[in-house]
């Protein structure tokens, strides 16, 4: 299949074709979400809470998201690889910003990630200028949680809906690719969307923007609790429960292996 390119994502958002992202931590999922027809995989620091079993994104290392990002990149053919910087590897400024994406690069991103509005247009712009595309996430940003006061909609009443639409327009004027939309109110999104030079992935942001991400564990069901911006599109985890449960009860009854399994002298 023909590689998705940053171009595309452009060119898609003329088209009006909504683009498909989901997140992917490691190349046993990449593999299959990329032959699945998903555009854009993005290698999130929510691998923190998915994988890692940290309870935020706040712990997660730029190490651990450069074993991820080099891990999904291998596995996968056509879709476009965006990996996260995670929190404290770009907030200093733009030079750490650019070593920091460099080290994701090289292991295989075809683009980056990073949180925050104006205050990153330096680092938006640095990166761009050194031929690395960068993403970036408006909204409710996780990696802000603290200060943010927990998981809040963000974007709430006029003078806030306007700071974002101004912190997107200056993100892709310092040369951001895409922006992701988190938490944002339905009407506020559309609006962000409308005046964006360049496309919104809606997470929790409603119906119009020009894609759409989910955390590839809530839209499978993976897991018993799902936010309320996702849609379980599969019951995976309870298939992987029950087909563990067959195997522990085949082994314990001796109904596996059987010789089809095992290898004759
Ligand atoms: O890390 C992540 O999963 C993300 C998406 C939810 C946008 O940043
Ligand atoms: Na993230």
């Amino acid at each position: 299949p023909r590689r998705v390119r940053v171009h595309h994502l452009a060119q898609w958002r003329q088209e009006g074709r909504q683009q498909v992202w989901l997140t992917a931590y490691d190349a046993l999922t990449a593999r299959i979400l990329d032959e699945a027809g998903t555009d854009v995989l993005l290698v999130g620091d929510s691998v923190g809470n998915v994988v890692l079993g940290y309870d935020s994104t706040l712990p997660v290392e730029l190490d651990e998201m450069v074993v991820a990002t080099r891990s999904v990149a291998r596995a996968v053919r056509r879709a476009l690889v965006v990996a996260d910087l995670p929190f404290g590897s770009y907030e200093a400024g733009p030079g750490q910003a650019l070593a920091s994406a460099v080290r994701l690069v090289k292991v295989g991103a075809n683009a980056v990630k990073l949180e925050g509005g104006r205050q990153r247009a330096d680092a938006v712009r640095m990166l761009t200028q050194a031929g690395i595309p960068v993403v970036a996430h408006v909204g409710f940003t996780p990696q802000s949680v603290n200060k943010l006061g927990g998981f809040r909609v963000q974007g709430r009443g006029e003078a806030a809906a306007e700071a974002m639409i101004e912190d997107v327009r200056l993100l892709a004027e310092a040369g951001a690719v895409a922006v992701v939309l988190e938490m944002v109110p339905e009407p506020v999104a559309a609006r962000v969307t409308e005046a964006s030079p360049v496309p919104t992935i809606g997470i929790g942001a409603g119906a119009r923007c020009d894609g759409q991400v989910l955390v590839w564990s809530d839209m499978a069901g993976m897991t018993d609790w799902t936010p309320r911006f996702a849609r379980r599109f599969g019951e995976v985890g309870q298939a992987l429960r029950e087909a563990a449960q067959d195997y522990g009860e085949a082994v314990r009854s001796a109904a596996f292996p059987t010789a089809e399994h095992w290898f004759d002298s």
